[in-house]
């Protein structure tokens, strides 16, 4: 039976106890709209962990004043069936309120240098938010393993160096990315696309696909594997590109040549909605 808890008091007893069973517990922080990309976190957590907590809640501190907050899809309902059918023993969905009782957070978590860049270029203060109501959570659950998904690789990148500089009792896991069959990776903002928008967003993976492709074959050199994404992604007039970057995969670096894991990184609007992808390059020789 999928619990739904919505007091962090709750919440925190019941982790606390289940610690003091001697249980693992797990926790899968969402935003909810919950689609299979989720529930691939869900599912690697359940294979874990002893006690499975998935959090939902759209955090308006990580939205900027012009972005999607008023319009992001919710539904509860269907988020619990889908946490039951994994077999997820505890929905946490806080309100607002229960999250920020006096108001906007005065404490901020900034992690420097990893959030400037990619995303946080185009949105200032994304971050803080994220790494705050992460923290957050982390602290009302306490000692646990988290499941990230691959796809906001920058998030996953900067939860990770958040939770080492601080010390937390977390072990944080990555968890590879869900894709249509199309190859369009899954994404609760996938249903703001119309039917044409929605039929010319694999360009994405596509292009991130080529440029895999190259790399494998003995390509190094990140701008000409960044060339060749945005050479595709210019085949679609449709697109407005906000960045195409080779990063080191942990510092988030820029790149010239690739040496060590790296991390082809995206964002594209296709009309007022904005899409991310990204692929790892690992060089094995
Ligand atoms: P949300 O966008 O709901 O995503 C929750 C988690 O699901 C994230 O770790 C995200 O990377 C993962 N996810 C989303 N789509 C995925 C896909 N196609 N394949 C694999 N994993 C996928 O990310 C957030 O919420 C928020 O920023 C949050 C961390 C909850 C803080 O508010």
């Amino acid at each position: 039976m999928t619990r739904l808890v919505t007091s962090i008091s709750e919440l925190r007893a019941v982790c606390h106890e289940a610690r003091s069973r001697g249980d693992v517990v797990g926790v899968v922080p969402t935003m909810g709209s919950l689609h299979a990309g989720h529930r691939s976190l869900m599912r690697a957590a359940r294979a874990d962990c002893d006690v499975v907590v998935v959090t939902v809640f759209v955090n308006p501190m990580q939205f900027g004043p012009n972005e999607d907050l008023d319009r992001y899809p919710r539904d509860l309902d269907g988020d619990v069936e889908s946490c039951a059918a994994e077999h997820v023993d505890v929905v946490f969905a806080p309100s607002i309120d229960e999250m920020y009782p006096r108001g906007p957070s005065a404490t901020v978590v900034h992690v420097a240098g990893l959030t400037d860049r990619l995303c946080g270029a185009s949105r200032p203060g994304h971050f803080d938010g994220v790494t705050t109501v992460v923290t957050k959570l982390f602290a009302i659950v306490g000692r646990s393993r988290a499941y990230f998904g691959r796809k906001d690789a920058q998030q996953l990148a900067v939860v990770d160096r958040m939770t080492a500089d601080l010390d937390l009792p977390i072990d944080v896991i990555g968890c590879p990315i869900v894709r249509e069959h199309d190859g369009l990776a899954k994404s609760s903002r996938n249903a703001y696309l119309s039917t044409e928008h929605r039929a010319v967003a694999p360009t994405l993976h596509r292009a991130l696909g080529q440029a895999r492709a190259a790399f494998e074959a003995g390509e190094r050199d990140a701008e000409i594997l960044v060339a060749k994404v945005r050479a595709t992604i210019a085949t679609r007039p449709e697109f407005d590109v906000d960045y195409v970057e080779c990063v080191d995969a942990s510092s988030l670096e820029p790149l010239q040549v690739i040496e060590a894991p790296a991390l082809l990184a995206l964002a594209a609007r296709l009309g007022s909605t904005r899409l991310i992808d990204n692929v790892d390059l690992t060089p094995t020789s």
